[in-house]
């Protein structure tokens, strides 16, 4: 299911990742507030559940907001009590065997109200702005757990943007945010607000588009946020493996599913230069 947002005529706040991230969750809420951006024109790229101490409360958060959110593959998991995450992690991996224990224990902690609420959830979010069509998705336009990263091959983003007739993507899922100019169109991951970019900082990341004359302005964001009470809640319930190092040190625990320029980046603190969307 596809949702559509219509014209939207003001600023619009979108992030991705909560990762049942309660401190980071509330912080974003309040940077919306701050901007004057109301709960329509925020959106979320999914993955509202993953790696941190609150999965309830954060999907809480993010309902009771009534922001549009894409459905992520830790949605589709645990809205059909699917025994893993479904983030396409390799059997054995490190990734695969470090979501084992977060995972159940999302499972275990989501109530009716909010499993009910993800299999609501849409796969895609389309929009358009100042003469500019987008679409948001979680993974890629095709799978909702294909990692898609500033380093992955152009034509394979010309392929998917092309077959949606859009003239921007935004993607989620693989935790790091960027901006790539195609030829005929852009690639947008917003980031994420609940595990660092692998960066070596604590802080991660949300994207604003605003509307001007001739286009879009898309400028990404640092988000800080009470990361050690993140870990604090975390180690009361056993969370202790390396996600939870992570909010402090900002390097992840595996690198995975990265391609070799983006593991080549561990450490090194994110630039991203604000990206002007052209109307053709
Ligand atoms: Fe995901």
């Amino acid at each position: 299911m596809i949702q559509d947002l219509g014209e939207l005529t003001g600023p619009v706040l979108i992030f991705g990742g909560p990762y049942s991230n309660a401190e980071a969750t509330l912080a974003i809420q309040e940077e919306a507030r701050r901007l004057s951006i109301p709960s329509d024109r925020v959106i979320c790229t999914g993955d509202v559940v993953a790696y941190c101490a609150n999965p309830e409360e954060t999907t809480t958060i993010i309902r009771e907001w009534g922001i549009p959110v894409v459905m992520g593959n830790c949605e589709e998991s645990i809205a059909q009590q699917a025994p893993d995450c479904g983030c396409g992690f390799t059997e054995g991996s490190s990734c695969s065997l470090l979501s084992i224990s977060w995972y159940a224990f999302a499972n275990q902690h989501i109530s009716n109200t909010n499993r009910r609420w993800m299999q609501t959830l849409p796969s895609a979010i389309d929009f358009s702005m100042n003469g500019l069509s987008f679409r948001t998705v979680h993974g890629s336009t095709t799978q909702i757990n294909e990692f898609v990263f500033k380093s992955t091959a152009s034509h394979i983003k010309e392929e998917q943007l092309t077959a949606t007739g859009k003239d921007v993507v935004i993607g989620g899922h693989c935790g790091l945010p960027f901006g790539d100019s195609l030829a005929h169109g852009y690639w947008l991951n917003a980031g994420v607000i609940g595990m660092p970019a692998n960066d070596g900082t604590t802080q991660c990341w949300y994207l604003v588009l605003t509307p001007d004359h001739t286009g879009v302005h898309a400028q990404w964001h640092r988000l800080a946020y009470p990361y050690r009470k993140t870990q604090t809640a975390m180690r009361d319930c056993l969370l202790t493996e390396g996600y939870c190092d992570a909010l402090s040190s900002g390097l992840w625990p595996s690198m995975d599913v990265l391609p070799d320029y983006e593991k080549s980046q561990q450490g090194t603190p994110l630039q991203i230069e604000p990206l002007f969307i052209e109307r053709h």
